[in-house]
């Protein structure tokens, strides 16, 4: 029999707000939001004051609330409610990938502990239930990579920036629609991307990862030449999250932009759309499209948790109980378009092999194979006079002696300038 959920809602944001719109017209689910906690004061929401709270204990402590929906915007407040919650014998479900990302292992066995479920769909790409699917799709079957556009804000920014936009103007629509997080910095620096991507690591690979175990380089740098360059090749560029099965039993994961041509799955997918490509061993390559940002979509994804929670589903991390889990490596090569305002830079660019490079007046890029490893240790979303891409070659795994001949001294002091 389904469970009746009585839900405390924390959070009246642009997720908070659009599940409640969500949930009274959902005909089909027995779950109502009893109570909602905030936590500013008199600020204009779309209903009463009086049907909000500002103590988070009127909803943990309340015997009769058996669910708890956290939509705050904070990761360290939310890991506070969320322990007590599970303590509490309350089921959670949450859209925070920061928190998960930052504490998933402690999280998972808190909710054990207490014998509870805590569920996050919401967490990764809004609405395309892509935790739900790999989780019980994929169980048996092993997965060679996973990728795709895993942050609605910058695939908005780079839609609207190769239709002529400036990058402000998009991404101060994106902040408009409710895309962007509260930080943006987040978004166009690659975290938000990084945290959903640890979060598939788990689910598709069993591993655990801490965030600065994961790159994360975002878009912030890019300029016209480097859409220029982009389209002059017939490319189209993405911020991907990306992980891969390379070696023995190995996964190199990390977000960066990528230049992808149009046989890629994830070519024409625009705007707050996100898109996460599968491969697995024997179903081979398949595609999941939706709305990964926004109130209604996202808040979608969280009533379909809820709807899972009145069948009492939890994950079972399936891929966690392996006998060898994969190790999760920054050890590889990749191939890389480099394009800078600065000619010193991109001629003392440490590539292992170079395979382009071009100079101008005003503009000048490279191309070549890098070690992964070494170049994973520059903070280029520092870095303004430069953007860095991925281009469409697999990584590989890299060769003994092959990072010993590059060298970096020259390019790391031009960087300290
Ligand atoms: N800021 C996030 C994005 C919201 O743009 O994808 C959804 O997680």
């Amino acid at each position: 029999m389904r469970k009746k959920l009585k839900i405390g809602l924390f959070g009246f944001g642009c997720v908070g707000q659009g599940l409640y719109e969500v949930l009274n017209q959902s005909q089909l689910l027995d779950a109502k939001i009893e109570k909602i906690v905030v936590k500013t004061k008199g600020k204009k929401r779309a209903i009463a004051e009086e049907n909000f709270s500002y103590i988070a204990d009127d909803i943990l402590e309340d015997p009769t609330i058996n669910c708890v929906v956290e939509l705050i915007d904070d990761a360290n407040a939310a890991l506070d409610i969320v322990l007590k919650a599970f303590k509490k014998g309350k089921h959670v479900v949450s859209a925070n990938k920061k928190l998960i990302a930052e504490n998933l292992d402690l999280l998972i066995q808190a909710a054990k502990d207490a014998g509870v479920s805590f569920v996050y769909e919401a967490a990764v790409c809004g609405s395309i239930p892509i935790i739900r699917n790999i989780e019980e799709y994929y169980n048996n079957d092993a997965l060679s990579g996973l990728e795709g556009i895993c942050n609605g804000t910058t695939n908005y920014i780079l839609t609207k920036t190769g239709e002529g936009k400036s990058y402000d103007q998009a991404l101060s629509e994106a902040q408009e629609l409710g895309f962007a997080e509260s930080d943006p910095t987040l978004d166009v620096d690659g975290f938000d991307a990084k945290y959903k991507l640890q979060i598939l690591l788990k689910h598709a690979f069993g591993i655990t990862t801490a965030p600065k175990d994961v790159f994360n380089y975002g878009i912030r740098h890019i300029k016209i030449n480097d859409s220029n360059y982009a389209k002059e090749k017939g490319y189209r560029i993405k911020l991907f999250s990306k992980a891969h099965r390379i070696g023995p039993n190995q996964i190199a994961g990390f977000v960066a932009p990528h230049m992808i041509y149009s046989n890629h799955q994830a070519y024409h997918v625009e705007n707050e759309f996100n898109a996460v490509v599968v491969e697995a061993l024997f179903s081979d390559q398949q595609l999941f499209v939706g709305k990964g940002a926004g109130s209604y979509p996202t808040a979608s994804a969280v009533l379909s948790d809820i709807s899972a929670l009145t069948f009492d589903y939890q994950y079972e991390y399936k891929k966690s109980k392996v006998a060898e889990l994969p190790a999760f490596t920054n050890n590889f090569k990749v191939k890389v378009y480099v394009g800078s305002t600065n000619r010193s830079l991109i001629r003392v660019f440490p590539f292992i092999q170079r395979d382009e490079i071009f100079q101008s007046e005003s503009y000048n890029y490279a191309t070549g194979w890098v070690d992964f490893g070494q170049i994973r240790k520059y903070n280029f979303n520092q870095e303004e006079s430069l953007f860095l891409a991925i281009l469409p070659e697999p990584i590989v795994t890299l060769c003994k002696d092959e990072s010993d001949s590059v060298s970096s001294e020259e390019f790391e002091t031009l960087l300290e300038e």
